[in-house]
């Protein structure tokens, strides 16, 4: 089985390396696949993998967005509410664990390099998480009815989020970081990791409009502002409902409070270390706040964005 992977993975360079180019943000080769860029030192042989080699369970959660959308924060919440009876608060693995490490991402950890993790040894229910815009999932994903959380963000802060975490970066720590205006001008152009970030939202959105027991949608900005309703209403979409005894017992808010931005970037199992060689882990946790674009986008910049996402993405970030 790895020997096949192995030649599968060197079939993935050879496709990429015909793929159309171009220099991303922090001077990396990015690739255009299926209408999406990449980070080829990072992502896409992953991504070609999963789509080969990955079999989906349907009791399988999948936690899906565009990088800097929430990730972090999705994976300890649902990482906490599926695992609350097994740990008390002081035991909990997200004291010790990045959420990174509870739930691995498919082509960045699991599929990313051979040889290939065994990810079928696995007991159900399994929960993994995914960049892949919903056009370049694998069927085996689409038809196994698996359920899917997916998370996005006001593309403006994404944007933000994303220079400041790339800067962080450490190859780009050689380089200067590029401007707020030359990132504005590859972002809106579609060019960022997994972006064009508006076709990866549409995906999902038309796809939970479609199946909506499949597919529970949510902002980071709805999340943020009615973080107790969403937990819960999360809770029950993943068929893990709080009790009343739960709740009266405030197990909700605890679950809020362990996964904060506060308490997370506090443990130092998320203050040092370095992600996929490339990203300090203290990177992921940042501000954490709704509209941190007005302290660096000028307000034509801000509505050159909004336009675009009132055109693909109406009412979804009102
Ligand atoms: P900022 O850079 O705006 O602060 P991702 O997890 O998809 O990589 O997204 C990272 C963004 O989510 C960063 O945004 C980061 O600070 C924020 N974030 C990380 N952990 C969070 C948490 N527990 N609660 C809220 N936001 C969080």
């Amino acid at each position: 089985r790895i020997k096949m992977v192995e030649k599968s993975y060197q079939r993935y360079r050879e496709i990429i390396s015909t793929l159309p180019n171009i220099n991303g943000w922090i001077g990396e080769d990015m690739r255009l696949y299926e209408g999406f860029w990449y980070r080829t030192n990072h992502a896409l042989e992953g991504v070609m993998c999963v789509q080969e080699h990955f079999k989906a369970r349907s009791d399988d959660i999948l936690l899906i967005s565009a990088p800097k959308s929430g990730t972090t924060w999705l994976k300890s919440l649902v990482f906490a509410i599926m695992k609350r009876a097994c740990y008390t608060n002081s035991t909990h693995p997200l004291l010790t664990t990045n959420p990174h490490d509870c739930v691995p991402c498919l082509e960045l950890k699991l599929f990313k390099r051979s040889p290939v993790a065994d990810v079928d040894d696995l007991p159900s229910p399994r929960i993994f998480s995914t960049h892949i815009p919903y056009t370049s999932l694998p069927e085996s994903i689409l038809y196994s009815g698996c359920k899917i959380v997916y998370i996005c963000r006001d593309p403006k802060d994404v944007l933000i989020s994303l220079r400041y975490f790339l800067a962080k970066s450490k190859p780009s720590t050689e380089l200067p970081p590029l401007s707020f205006e030359e990132v504005f001008e590859l972002f809106t152009k579609g060019i960022s990791s997994y972006g064009p970030i508006w076709d990866h939202v549409q995906g999902y959105h038309k796809a939970s409009l479609e199946c909506p027991h499949r597919f529970f949608f949510i902002t980071y900005e709805e999340m943020k502002r009615h973080t107790l309703v969403n937990v819960k209403r999360l809770a029950e979409f993943l068929e893990q409902p709080f009790s009343m005894v739960e709740e009266r017992e405030y197990a909700v808010e605890e679950i809020i409070n362990l996964c904060s931005i506060d308490t997370l970037k506090k443990l130092e199992v998320n203050k040092s270390g370095l992600r996929n060689s490339y990203f300090p882990n203290d990177a992921f946790f940042r501000k954490g706040e709704i509209g941190d674009w007005r302290n660096h986008l000028t307000p034509q910049m801000a509505e050159s964005i909004d336009q675009i996402t009132n055109e693909k993405l109406p009412g979804i970030f009102d």
